[in-house]
């Protein structure tokens, strides 16, 4: 993996369960006929059955491909896994781990998160790590240590990924976190990197993920410390996910 260039943003768009050939093609046509290599890098995350032919499609593209889960596992009898080299082998570079939905409907724990990390980094992808705090975490005041304790124990040592701060009550919710709030998080969240992990910390991209759109990423995106965006609804409708790519060109 490159250093990562940090005056580069990132768009990555998570389709979470949605597209099947028919729509998965359309969308990634449109966004071929308009994303080129000078803006931000994009990347799209459709599910698993999507990858062999978007790894066609988009081969000779700027767009990359991601995934949104892996095991920790190269190999084994885990029933319905699906290993790191099984999704380099299909043009995958980036791979999301931790989403809040995995964390909460699979059980996922920090530690499962950071051993995936850990074998995703060896297979050769770029970890997206999430972390993000419940509503009741935020209202109660204790979203930095519940945040902090996430960074500790989701990201392994010598971690070179992404980190995407995604507050839970923000996910698909229509009601994203306000600048005041990302810019204050972002700030904590950098201490908590250099913490960790020294000077490598200042060098960790953080994006901001939650209700991302094409009407508040302008503002998202042009804040200091924002790398770029996770983004989940948006992301399926080609004119909201270029637009917000736009918007990352000119942040
Ligand atoms: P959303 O999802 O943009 O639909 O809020 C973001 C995510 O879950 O990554």
């Amino acid at each position: 993996m490159k250093e990562a260039d940090m005056s580069r943003q990132i768009i990555v768009g998570n389709w979470k369960m949605n597209g099947t050939t028919r729509d998965s093609r359309e969308l990634v046509q449109a966004l071929l006929d308009k994303v080129d290599a000078n803006g931000p890098e994009v990347v799209v995350c459709p599910p698993f059955t999507q990858l062999a032919l978007l790894n066609q499609a988009l081969a000779p593209s700027p767009i990359g491909l991601g995934a949104q889960d892996c095991h920790k596992d190269v190999s084994g009898a885990y029933t319905g896994d699906i290993a790191p080299p099984m999704l380099t082998e299909l043009g995958v570079s980036h791979v999301i781990l931790g989403h809040s939905e995995r964390r909460q409907e699979h059980g996922e724990l920090d530690e499962t998160v950071r051993e995936k990390a850990v074998a995703a980094s060896k297979a050769g992808l770029t970890p997206i790590v999430c972390i993000g705090e419940t509503e009741d975490q935020r209202e109660s005041g204790d979203h930095f240590d519940t945040l902090g304790w996430q960074i500790k124990g989701s990201l392994p040592d010598g971690f070179n990924g992404i980190v995407a701060y995604e507050p839970i009550w923000a996910i698909g919710t229509g009601r994203a976190a306000t600048t005041d709030e990302i810019a204050e998080t972002m700030t904590f969240l950098r201490q908590e990197l250099v913490r960790q992990f020294g000077e490598a910390g200042k060098n960790i991209k953080i994006l901001y993920g939650g209700s991302v759109n094409d009407k508040n990423a302008a503002s998202i995106l042009s804040l200091a410390d924002v790398a770029g965006a996770l983004v989940g609804g948006a992301s399926l409708k080609a004119d909201a996910f270029l637009s917000i790519i736009a918007a990352a060109s000119a942040a």
